[in-house]
């Protein structure tokens, strides 16, 4: 049996559900973030120490302002309301990508990334405007001017993944089976697993079925 130390997710489908049920794509956000609440509880279950989602990338700029400004202030309240709850369960808040959003939110990210820093549970690793083609750019950047030898292990520990072990296994909800610009180097050995639901549909089933699934999957690595 595999074990599995990273799950990452691309939480994909929240505006069709949103359109299809709530006639409106802001109410399938909000529908979402009750699932990220359930997969979290799910993951501490499952002693997984790592989960790294996937919450707005560097390409969803080019949404609708109104949609933009709705997620973050989605992300704000729950910041807000819930990282005092994160921190009492042990849980770490990391985020992956470029903060350029609001000077309130920055802080807020910020805070809450210094507040539950020591925490061991798990690792919520929070990708937000995050783009891996921009990632890797920037780790080559760093490295020339650091002068470092350009190799896997340097390469590394330039990207925002530093320290955090590749991901064991990526789910991707929403019926759509692509990468969508997430984890390109990260995700070299992972398995896939393409999921029809749409997230706010996403359920701990669906969830422990694809780990029990995963688990049995054979890993070669470039071995038989
Ligand atoms: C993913 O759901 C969440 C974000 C990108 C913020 P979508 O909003 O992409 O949902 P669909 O794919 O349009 O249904
Ligand atoms: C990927 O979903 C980004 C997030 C889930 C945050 P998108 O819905 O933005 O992906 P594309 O644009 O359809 O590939
Ligand atoms: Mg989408």
């Amino acid at each position: 049996m595999n074990s599995l130390n990273h799950v990452a997710i691309i939480m994909d489908g929240n505006g069709r559900w949103g359109l299809k049920y709530k006639n409106s794509r802001n109410a399938g956000h909000k529908a979402g973030l009750n699932t990220v609440e359930k997969i979290i509880k799910e993951t501490i279950k499952n002693k997984i120490k790592f989960l790294t989602l996937y919450a707005f990338s560097t390409e969803n700029w080019k949404r609708p302002k109104k949609e933009v400004n709705y997620l973050f202030n989605l992300l704000e309240n729950f910041l807000i309301n819930r990282i005092e709850e994160l921190h009492k369960k042990n849980i770490k808040l990391k985020i992956i990508g470029v903060k350029n959003f609001s000077s309130k939110l920055n802080q807020l990210l910020s805070l809450s990334e210094k507040k539950t820093s020591k925490n061991k549970k798990l690792q919520i690793n929070l990708a937000l405007n995050y783009g891996s083609k921009f990632e890797i750019i920037n780790a080559l950047k760093n490295l020339s001017k650091h002068k470092k030898k350009i190799n896997e292990i340097n390469l590394s520990q330039y990207l925002q993944t530093k320290n955090i072990p590749d991901p064991d296994l990526l789910i991707r909800t929403g019926n759509t089976k692509r990468l969508s610009n997430f984890l390109l180097w990260q995700l070299a050995y992972s398995e896939i697993f393409f999921e029809k639901k749409l997230w706010p549909e996403f359920t701990e089933k669906d969830y422990n079925k694809i780990i029990s699934d995963f688990k049995k999957v054979k890993r070669n690595f470039g071995n038989i």
